[in-house]
């Protein structure tokens, strides 16, 4: 047994007190999740301290909270790992707190309700099925299942609401589980929406332009759904394959990063509007909605230029970085550029291949789909819940370094797994409860295959 101190966030708006906070001693051993001493807490100290949870297992989504601040699931995370992170220097200090950018209903419980299933709902979470309907089932490539179960594993927690910073700002951004959850359904070859998908939500001036890439939400998410990642898919497939040219000038905005990072290896602060706005031409810099953008920014300017946030010199000449370096970032640009079609590796789930047949022991791996093969052969067994379906191996399991990490699907985003050599088993994470059935790189963390991008 071990004593830690839960400090939890209390707050009742029907008593009419402002929140404040409470300490708990509890004794319970490290390896022990903090729900449990949270229920501790209620069950031996105060029964009043609200806590919503259900499956104890990371499996319902229910009992997210903030822990030292940041967000995630409490049957989920370890005393001794959250005391290590903890706020007192003491490593025996916990911070509980609820989910932020969600008003509080009872101490540690928030309104989902209000903000998280709201912008669910927005999305349309359905498929919308094409017709004619097939006399019996619709086929999906097996790929296209390995492209979307990294959303389809999505426990709705709103882990990722609570530490958007973009919808800190602004409330009304589409957010990242709804961006995640629409990517679902655009990503699935059986629905019959996907232009109209993209084009409501690229054109929604709180909708997928609206991220600023903090990476919160991937840090966020217990179980790999990585929402940064499916919204840059949605950019992409509304952007490049669907042309669309949103009025939040969001796809253009983005290629004139691209093109600057390209000719100047930095941003060129002083180009963004007119590349923006304009295009490339010298006119482009009189663009009049350059120019209404620049008047809207000055507050911003000046208070960053105040503050020394901005060198002005820079900013309008742009950065210089050395002629070598800038040669190595064009050549990233040549070699993603010269492939004959885009990338995209989405290796949410690989291991090998369970397959009955003779010698599969000696065939290399392969990516499991989302119907749930998971390995089979040598090294620490897969976890009970493999068989049902949503494994998901850490970085580098199963593959050897440096090893390509797949290859294109026919329909371009959906991956054809790269074989991994035989002799490297994979480790795979459990499909239930996201935690490793062997040692491994620590599952909360977004796996390579979770961040795996390109252009
Ligand atoms: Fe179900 Fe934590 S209680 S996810």
């Amino acid at each position: 047994m071990a004593e830690y101190t839960l400090k939890l966030r209390r707050y009742d708006p029907q008593s009419g007190e402002a929140p404040y906070y409470e300490e708990f001693q509890i004794d319970l051993e490290p390896h022990r999740s903090v729900l449990e001493a949270i229920l501790q807490v209620k069950a031996e100290q105060d029964g009043s301290v609200g806590i919503r949870c259900s499956c104890r297992a990371a499996i319902c989504g229910s009992c997210g909270v903030r822990i030292n601040g940041k967000a995630g699931l409490a049957c989920h995370t370890h005393l001794d790992a959250a005391a290590k992170t903890g706020v007192n220097a003491d490593g025996k200090t916990i911070l509980v707190e609820p989910m932020g950018n969600m008003p509080v209903i009872k101490d540690l419980i928030v309104d989902m309700d209000a903000v998280h299933w709201k912008k669910i709902q927005r999305v349309t979470p359905w498929l919308i099925n094409k017709q004619p309907v097939p006399e019996r089932e619709y086929i999906v490539p097996h790929e296209n299942m390995v492209d979307v179960t990294q959303t389809m594993a999505c426990i709705q927690c709103g882990a990722c609401v609570s530490d958007c910073l973009s919808m800190e700002v602004d409330p009304l951004f589409v957010g990242p589980a709804a961006s995640a959850k629409a990517y679902r359904f655009v990503g699935d070859p059986r629905d019959a929406e996907q232009f109209e998908r993209l084009k409501d939500l690229a054109e929604d001036p709180h909708g997928i332009y609206d991220c600023t890439h903090c990476f919160n939400c991937i840090e966020a998410c217990p179980k790999g759904v990585a929402p940064m990642n499916q919204i840059m898919r949605l950019r992409r497939i509304a952007g490049s394959d669907h042309h669309i040219n949103d009025r939040n000038n969001g796809d253009r905005h983005e290629r004139t990063i691209v093109g600057l990072i390209r000719d100047y290896g930095l941003l060129h602060e002083a180009e963004m509007l007119p590349r923006s706005y304009g295009g490339y031409s010298w006119f482009a810099k009189f663009h009049p909605a350059a120019g209404q953008e620049l008047l809207d920014s000055l507050p911003s300017i000046t208070k960053a230029l105040l503050r020394g946030k901005v060198n002005p010199k820079i900013a309008m000449f742009g950065h210089r970085i050395p002629k070598s370096d800038l040669k190595a970032v064009q050549a990233i640009y040549e070699k993603v550029e010269g492939k004959p079609r885009r990338y995209e590796l989405n290796l949410y789930i690989s291991g090998y291949e369970d397959d009955d047949a003779p010698g599969a022991a000696e065939e290399p791996a392969t990516v499991a789909a989302g119907g749930g093969r998971m390995p089979a052969g040598p090294g620490p067994g897969p976890h009970p819940a493999a068989g049902r379906g949503r494994g998901r191996a850490p970085r580098g399991a199963g593959e050897a370094p440096g090893a390509p990490r797949g290859t294109l699907s026919p329909g371009g985003r959906g991956p054809t797994p790269a074989p991994a050599p035989a002799e490297e088993p994979a480790t795979v994470a459990a499909g239930g409860d996201g935690m490793p059935s062997a040692p491994g790189p620590d599952p909360n963390r977004p796996t390579a295959a979770s961040e795996s991008e390109s252009a």
